[in-house]
């Protein structure tokens, strides 16, 4: 199959692909999602084997408005209240599931993952199709999510129709996705939304951890985020990097401008990418995905990732870099 590159003005184009059942990859402000629509089992399932994706592990359902997920879920009013306020914007909410939505995409549970993307070009698409999408990273199974273009057309030319080029993600990890079907919100994976702003809304958000009888996210069971060489996450600071440096001498680094500045002339030749100033969350996690895949590109050692604060934001950066290193953990 060859992958089309289509620009803003192919927007006919996309819509008229997804809704004949093909797979179209479309920006929105996190990253970008492979799109299929989500009332068609077989495109649904085309999704899944793009990606190599493990089909016990859901998709989430784009809509363009929160009328649009009335449709497909039940919102109460705790979630009328939480969509009222973030949407279109990088949360997911797990909710009941109505009929409209794939068995496939549910990977066969009663509850439904919708979020509204807060992307024009995704909003057009949306609108357009007239169909709920189904989307998840476009990234193949376990790899990061890409934030531009190139970065799908890595990870998945000559496995999808077209991709639809909205330039870079303004966000660059992931939505929030809570589950929002008990007594409380329980947090399933950090995101783009902070979580304290949540809990403004929808007072004290759980973590899955803390509740043992609370639900998790089928995702978590699997692997993800992983570059393909060894990631260490190291605390802040230069010596922490540079002790990391002793031990993988053939590393390359990804760390803030600060500890940049003092170990880039200490070792010359060091291949390094910084993330942003200490403390700029929404710096690192814009640049998080797209400096892996460069890093990864000149085959080091290892990746040597300076730690930042996990405050807003920086949770969810934080948690792709465990997560990654985890996965090279195990695979190394
Ligand atoms: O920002 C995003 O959320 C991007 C863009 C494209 O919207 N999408 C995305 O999708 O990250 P994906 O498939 O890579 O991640 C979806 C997450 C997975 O962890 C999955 O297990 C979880 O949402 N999820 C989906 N449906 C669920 C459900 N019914 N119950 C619990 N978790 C669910
Ligand atoms: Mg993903």
């Amino acid at each position: 199959m060859r992958t089309a590159h289509l620009a803003p003005e192919d927007l006919p184009r996309a819509a008229e692909i997804l809704v004949s059942g093909g797979l179209v990859a479309f920006p929105t402000e996190t990253v970008y999602g492979l799109g299929a629509d989500a009332r068609n089992d077989r495109a649904v399932g085309g999704v899944f084997a793009a990606k190599g994706r493990p089909a016990d592990n859901p998709l989430i359902v784009h809509v363009r408005s929160a009328e649009e997920a009335q449709e497909i879920a039940v919102l109460d009013r705790r979630a009328q209240a939480l969509t009222g306020r973030f949407w279109p914007g990088p949360l997911t909410l797990v909710l009941v599931a109505r009929t409209g939505v794939s068995s496939v995409a549910r990977a066969g549970l009663s509850t439904v993952a919708v979020r509204c993307p807060d992307h024009p070009l995704a909003l057009a698409l949306l609108r357009m199709a007239g169909c709920p999408i189904a989307a998840p990273s476009a990234n193949r199974s376990g790899r990061p999510s890409p934030t531009s273009a190139p970065d799908v057309f890595e990870e998945l030319d000559g496995r999808i129709d077209a991709v639809l080029d909205g330039g870079t993600c303004r966000i660059g990890v992931e939505s929030t996705v809570v589950d929002a079907t008990g007594e409380h919100v329980t947090l399933l994976r950090p995101g783009g939304l902070p979580r304290e702003d949540i809990e403004e809304v929808a007072g004290a958000v759980l973590s899955p951890s803390r509740e043992p009888g609370q639900p998790k996210s089928p995702g978590l069971r699997h692997r993800h985020y992983a570059p393909s060489v060894p990631v260490l996450v190291v605390n802040p600071g230069a010596d922490a990097v540079l002790r990391a440096l002793y031990d993988h001498p053939a590393a390359s680094v990804l760390c803030t401008v600060e500890t940049a500045a003092e170990i880039a002339s200490a070792i010359p030749g060091l291949r390094l990418l910084t993330i942003g100033r200490r403390g700029d969350a929404g710096t690192a996690a814009r640049r998080l995905f797209g400096a892996l895949r460069e890093l990864e590109r000149y085959r080091p050692e290892a990746i040597i990732a300076e730690s930042v604060a996990e405050d807003a934001v920086g949770l969810a950066v934080m948690d792709r870099l465990r997560r990654a290193a985890a996965a090279s953990a195990t695979d190394h």
